[in-house]
């Protein structure tokens, strides 16, 4: 029978352990810089409410997906499916999965490097009495510069690589207990100083007011890229996670109070974060531009503004980090399990390709590499867009259909009624969501984004 335990797989030790583990992978950079823009400029409560629909019919279906076959196949992201469906081709959703996770750390990494930089700034208190334009240069200046960005992307590495080799429990579960309540802090601190500024109105505004003019092909599959990713879905990290998580833990519990979880933070962020801007007269930008120009802006101009980006900062690295690590742990259960080498010696190896293919994007964005370009993108910009937009999604489709189709009744069953011990009331309703709307509404989202369908 599949799903023996080997003795020795190490595990979760209780169920805040993992929440606070899958939360710390789902709330990252996704949550804070790139969810408060996208729903402020595509259509505010509108897209709000289409990716409300998107994380509760797709994400949540597909997170429980996830869990099932990692906690079924007792393995990593490609051992899971071999474990379950061995001489079959499903394996390869796993191998598309630690490609992806490769690619996500190499950008990503990029942009966390940059957070520990702004520490760094905000303790020397370096924003202080500079103008829009100089803090917009100090930021070009910086990601320009051929060396400082690549140290920081390194020492996030580094940090990330030391979590990951001290184990699951050990590690991962051990430091996600206590940043992520040192984030959720964090953010309702910045979100008290937020609202009480004269004029925050105008920001609640900007985030949450309706406007369905603006929902188009485009948007729809940018909400639904935003999703997976935020999420950490499509990819292999909730089925590592998952194989991890107890037999008598409930995965559709845990999946339901993950998916909230990052919902909620990334509502959160926006309310920290633009009402300030607002407050401040200042135009809303996105991405890079609203987290290392416009905040800095905001915060010089600010009482106690030093405190505040130092904060505003340190939640930046810390909600990178806890994503960070569970893209190193996909990538690392690969290759101590089926390499059969030692988690030191994987964390070490993986670290290594992450951090050369990681330079390659932080040199694109304005370094040596800037104007090298395929597609019109950068190599950042195009590891961005293919993991997010197009490898999260599809994996999806992929994983539903294993899960719906081909993982088998019974196992599917024992996973998600813990084996015959829990009701499942809801059981048929998650079925029905895996088999037929998640790969459909994945389906037509592409059909539609890519030209051969018109809805919206
Ligand atoms: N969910 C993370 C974020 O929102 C990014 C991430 C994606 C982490 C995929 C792991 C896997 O920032």
């Amino acid at each position: 029978m599949a799903g023996v335990t080997p003795p020795i797989r190490d595990r979760f030790g209780s169920k805040f352990g993992i929440i606070a583990a899958a939360a710390g992978s789902a709330v990252g950079l996704g949550n804070i810089w790139k969810f408060p823009y996208e729903v402020g400029n595509n259509g505010g409560g509108a897209f709000l409410v289409l990716y409300l629909v998107f994380v509760f019919l797709i994400g949540v279906p597909v997170m429980i997906s996830e869990l099932a076959i990692g906690r079924n196949g007792q393995k990593n992201a490609i051992g899971s499916f071999k474990a379950i469906s061995p001489k079959r081709p499903w394996f390869l959703v796993g191998v598309i999965g630690i490609g992806a996770a490769f690619m996500i750390f190499a950008f990503y990494g990029s942009v966390a490097g940059w957070t520990l930089e702004y520490i760094f700034q905000s303790v020397k208190n370096g924003f202080a009495g500079k103008t829009p334009d100089q803090l917009s240069s100090m930021f070009d200046n910086f990601v320009a510069n051929p060396f400082r960005p690549l140290m920081w992307q390194a020492i996030f590495v580094v940090l990330t690589a030391s979590v990951v080799m001290a184990g699951v429990k050990n590690g991962i579960e051990k430091y996600t207990k206590i940043l992520m309540p040192v984030l959720l802090v964090i953010i309702l601190i910045l979100i008290v100083r937020s609202v009480t500024l004269p004029g925050a109105g105008a920001g609640l505004n900007f985030l949450f007011k309706p406007d369905f003019s603006k929902i188009n092909g485009s948007v729809i599959l940018s909400a639904l890229g935003q999703a997976f990713f935020s999420l950490s879905l499509g990819m292999g990290t909730m089925i590592t996670y998952g194989s991890y998580i107890r037999k008598n833990d409930n995965l559709g519990v845990t999946a339901v109070q993950v998916s909230v979880a990052d919902t909620v933070i990334a509502v959160l962020a926006g309310i920290a974060i633009f009402p300030a801007v607002f407050a401040f007269g200042i135009n809303p930008s996105k991405g890079e531009g609203l987290v290392f120009v416009t905040i800095p802006n905001i915060f010089q101009q600010m009482t106690g503004g030093y405190f505040f980006s130092l904060l505003f900062f340190i939640l930046l690295a810390v909600a990178a980090l806890t994503s960070t690590i569970s893209l190193l742990e996909v990538i690392v259960a690969y290759f101590s399990e089926e390499y059969k080498i030692s988690r030191k010696k994987a964390t070490i190896y993986s670290s290594v390709v992450i951090l050369f293919i990681g330079a390659l994007c932080t040199l694109s964005n304005g370094g040596i590499l800037a104007n090298f370009k395929i597609l019109g993108l950068n190599i950042w910009g195009l590891l961005e867009y293919t993991s997010a937009d197009i490898l999260l999604p599809l994996g999806g489709f992929f994983i539903v259909v294993f899960v719906g189709f081909f993982m088998g009744r019974k196992r599917v069953k024992e996973e998600l009624t813990n084996a015959g011990s829990l009701k499942g009331k809801l059981i048929p309703v998650a079925m029905f969501l895996i088999r037929f709307i998640v790969p459909i509404g994945i389906a037509l989202v592409f059909l539609n984004a890519i030209g051969l369908l018109k809805f919206g």
